[in-house]
């Protein structure tokens, strides 16, 4: 098992490039076998969650290869609708494979994707969606098979607006016959990079980024060369972190509009933020103040993937400060490592209280979840002393080489093998 060794305590200094979004990359790369032929997706960072996607692909028949940060793919010799049991396992997103699947082929058999750390991760929602557009259903407690002769345009309101629910009933819809409407849609960034590349290829979607996306379906749709956005909830990490470390940092290739919400908090505990085009510069020269109440919510709102981060920098700031966490049911779960490491944290249901201590002490900790991981290595970063983190396959899934982000900044990060013997 591999760990990361932190000697904290040091500012965060320098320049960084923000790679591609994994939230976009892995719908795009899915909505890829909508079409028949050849097509190159650019931006899309080398993460554990992307090469499953990639393995996905090529089981069903997709050539897909990805080199440099770009993707290549074939799609006109897929000859598979059935998503193998051990991929779906690795990762549960694979589950927006069913939308295109059903569009190209009318048929596709998943596995329940069950839950994971932070949550039951039901897909209901999705499941509606796709009925809604004349699918017929069938779901055993291992495998969910859809069937539809045709697809037909919907009005489809979501009880949630899913991120997942809503790219899969986007994709289904662009090659149904007729109009479909999505109410109560999610607004997420990565929605609008799909719709982009989508219509790219032909589909004739719009108000995607809003709560109602209207889609006239097509009969075909044509391949195309798409580049992906760059990953807010990565940048949203780096300006934490900046900000946690007392460093002064700038990250290109960000979209600052993507992360307003973030912004927002970080100004109001007192870091200096300048923005020029895609340019962030965090600089943070005093103690962060603590702000009285964060809630998660869906976009625009404060995101549920920064959440476990933001607690960090709030646990040394100066007062108390409440995260109501509002999308899903256990993402509190880096609260016991962050204890182990001096911060004053109490948790009642989805609310935590913090109360912000002068600073934080390096410890053994262990990543439980992708964003939990994040947040320890943030941690450690800041803390006095020597952080180990445990089980960091888990970042792996979002972060490129976390410690080479990390080193280009100036901190002190090894990523380490820990032998049996050590444990
Ligand atoms: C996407 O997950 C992201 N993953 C998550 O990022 C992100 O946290 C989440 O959106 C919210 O922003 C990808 O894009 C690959 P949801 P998704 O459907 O689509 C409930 C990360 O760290 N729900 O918006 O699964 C669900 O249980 C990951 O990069 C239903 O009840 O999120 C959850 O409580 C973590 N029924 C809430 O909605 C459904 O059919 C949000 O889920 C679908 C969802």
């Amino acid at each position: 098992m591999e760990k990361l060794v932190i000697e904290g305590g040091r500012p965060l200094t320098g320049t960084l490039r923000i790679h591609g979004s994994k939230n976009a990359a892995l719908p795009i790369l899915a909505g890829c076998i909508l079409v028949d032929g050849k097509l190159s997706i650019e931006n899309v960072p080398d993460l554990l969650d992307i090469k499953v996607m990639i393995e996905i692909l090529n089981a069903i028949g997709c050539e897909a290869n990805h080199q440099d940060e770009r993707v290549l793919l074939d799609t006109s010799s897929i000859y598979s609708h059935h998503i193998p049991e051990d991929l779906m396992k690795q990762m549960r997103s694979s589950i927006f494979m069913m939308g295109p699947l059903l569009a190209r082929f009318g048929q596709v058999q998943v596995y329940q994707p069950g839950g994971c750390a932070i949550g039951e991760r039901k897909i209901d929602l999705h499941l509606k969606g796709l009925k809604a557009l004349g699918a017929v259903v069938e779901e055993s407690e291992q495998t969910i098979i859809c069937r539809a002769e045709k697809l037909i345009g919907a009005d489809i309101h979501l009880d949630f607006p899913s991120v997942g629910a809503t790219e899969n009933i986007l994709m289904a819809a662009v090659l149904a016959e007729g109009d479909t409407t999505i109410q109560n849609a999610a607004r997420e960034p990565e929605i609008e990079d799909l719709a982009n590349f989508l219509n790219k290829m032909g589909a004739h979607i719009t108000g995607a980024g809003t709560e109602k996306i209207h889609i006239k379906g097509v009969k075909k749709l044509t391949p195309c060369h798409y580049r992906i956005i760059p990953d807010r909830i990565v940048a949203g990490t780096l300006m934490i972190a900046a900000a946690a470390t007392g460093g002064n940092v700038e990250l290109n290739s960000v979209c600052p509009e993507h992360l307003k919400a973030l912004m927002h908090v970080l100004k109001k505990a007192d870091v200096q933020i300048t923005l020029k085009n895609d340019i962030i510069k965090i600089n943070s020269l005093n103690r962060p103040k603590s702000l009285d109440r964060i809630v998660t919510s869906p976009y625009p709102a404060f995101p549920t993937d920064l959440q476990s981060q933001i607690m960090v920098l709030m646990s040394m700031s100066e007062g108390i400060t409440t995260i109501k966490e509002k999308i899903f049911e256990q993402r509190f779960r880096h609260v016991d490592e962050l204890k182990r490491m001096g911060a004053d944290i109490r948790v009642n249901n989805n609310i935590a209280y913090i109360r912000g201590v002068p600073r934080l002490y390096g410890a053994k900790v262990k990543a439980t979840d992708l964003r939990a991981g994040a947040a320890l290595v943030v941690a450690g970063l800041a803390g006095k002393g020597t952080t180990t983190v445990e089980h960091i396959y888990h970042i792996d899934r979002g972060y490129v080489q976390i410690e080479n982000i990390f080193k280009q900044l100036g901190a002190n990060i090894t990523r380490c093998v820990e032998s049996p013997v050590s444990k």
